[in-house]
């Protein structure tokens, strides 16, 4: 049985607006008396932080942060782990659960709860229009802890599966190339006229969306960094004034054309 005092929350904390904090985030936000982060992460939740020991770390560091969060839940502290978007999709979910399958003794009595969060595909989604309306496919394109053949396999097999196609992490100061090789890899299953989608920031003040196609992808690719999310179409995406598309096909089932103007 796992004693309640040795709780670990796993706090997804949504794009970046405290709007988008879930009342669930919040409360286990209020619940803990130590929370770990990635600094800038704890940055945006600063407002939760009052009278809290606030544990900072880098980017990169997600699995010695993992382990100290555990190790601090296990001590009889009550934890939460903070991780941008949703912690399951390319979040804090595995560093904790790969850490605990590895030491599950050590760990045993610590009680895990995951609390979902809004992810950056939703996010750049709500602000493009309705690009995920049909199957879609997520895609990280950091070679780090997968290698890039694996990926570029992956982006083939979404694009010839018609899949529309939303890649995190995009470009880096370090991986320059990866954009521009995964939109070549998507050009030979999409036409030109595909639509094409960045996102940056999405629901922080610095936001910044460019819409526009397989075409004119260069702009995307000088632009794309770790803040900003892709979205590509699928064969039926389309391009409205300033918005983007992907139709569920309520067209072909309803009449949807006889509203006066
Ligand atoms: C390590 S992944 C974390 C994803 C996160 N767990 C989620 O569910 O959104 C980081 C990537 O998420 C995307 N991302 C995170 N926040 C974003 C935002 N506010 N706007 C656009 N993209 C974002 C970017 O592609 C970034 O490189």
């Amino acid at each position: 049985m796992s004693k309640p005092n040795k709780k670990l929350f796993i706090v997804g904390i949504g794009p970046g607006d405290l709007s988008l904090l879930t009342q669930a985030a919040q409360k286990a936000l209020k619940e803990a008396e130590v929370v770990l982060g990635y600094k800038t992460y704890l940055e945006q939740i600063s407002p939760y932080l009052e009278g809290k020991e606030a544990l900072s770390s880098r980017m990169t560091e997600e699995v010695e942060r993992a382990r100290e969060a555990l190790r601090l839940a296990s001590s009889g502290k009550k934890v939460a782990l903070v991780s941008g978007g949703d912690p399951s999709l390319y979040g804090m979910s595995a560093a904790v659960f790969e850490v605990l399958e590895a030491n599950r003794e050590v760990f045993r009595e610590v009680e895990i709860e995951v609390i979902p969060g809004v992810t950056a595909a939703c996010a750049a989604a709500a602000r493009l229009g309705a690009p995920l309306s049909n199957d879609c496919a997520f895609i990280s394109l950091s070679d780090r802890l997968t290698p890039w053949e694996k990926i570029a396999k992956r982006i083939a097999l979404a694009a010839e599966g018609d899949f529309v196609l939303v890649f995190y992490n995009p470009r880096s100061k370090r991986r320059r190339d990866q954009l521009k090789r995964a939109l070549e890899i998507v050009k030979l299953y999409r036409g030109p006229e595909t639509p094409l989608a960045l996102v940056r920031g999405a629901y922080r003040p610095e936001e910044k969306i460019i819409l526009t196609t397989l075409r004119k992808g260069e702009e995307i690719i000088s632009q794309a960094d770790m803040a900003s999310t892709i979205v590509v179409g699928n064969s039926l995406s389309r391009l409205g004034k300033n918005f983007f598309l992907t139709p569920r096909g309520y067209g072909e089932k309803y009449r949807l054309g006889h509203e006066k103007a």
